[in-house]
């Protein structure tokens, strides 16, 4: 009977190792959003990731640097976008600003930045590759 309880642990161990491994690497997918010649600068392109559940933005700056975020309010998940007028990220719900630099919130209710995601650019190609959601900023 403590034989087969060793052997059946021994059995289970690697796949529970695996499983672990794998929820704490947090692999995310590598995905094209768009080729760069499809947005000027000053511009933005809405799109999802990691997956389609998770809306997000990608703004081309005036300055030429990319960058995305979620696009979920900190506030209450109403959508963020872009306004090239006053660069900055807005939620219309209840007049929350977000800085395109970093994500963090400028004014209005929100308190905590918005997930950044990671971007790639190849042969002219924008690609998602992670996100970063740093808990526990508050507002800049
Ligand atoms: S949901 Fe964005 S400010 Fe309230």
């Amino acid at each position: 009977m403590v034989l087969a309880g060793i052997t059946m642990s021994a059995a289970t161990l690697p796949f529970s190792a695996g499983t672990l491994m794998g929820k704490t690497k947090e692999a995310m997918p590598r995905v094209k959003i768009i080729d760069l010649k499809d947005l000027p600068k000053g511009e933005s392109f809405v799109f999802n990731y990691p997956d389609d559940s998770q809306p997000a933005v990608l703004v081309h700056m005036k300055n030429g640097q990319l960058k995305a975020y979620n696009n979920k309010c900190t506030h209450l998940q109403c959508g963020v976008f872009w306004s090239s007028e006053e660069e900055k990220l807005v939620c219309p719900c209840h007049h929350g600003f977000f800085s395109v630099e970093t994500g963090h919130p400028i004014a209005g209710p929100p308190q905590r930045e918005l997930p950044l995601i990671e971007l790639e650019v190849k042969s002219g190609t924008v690609y998602a590759v992670g996100r970063k959601v740093r808990h526990g900023a508050e507002r800049a």
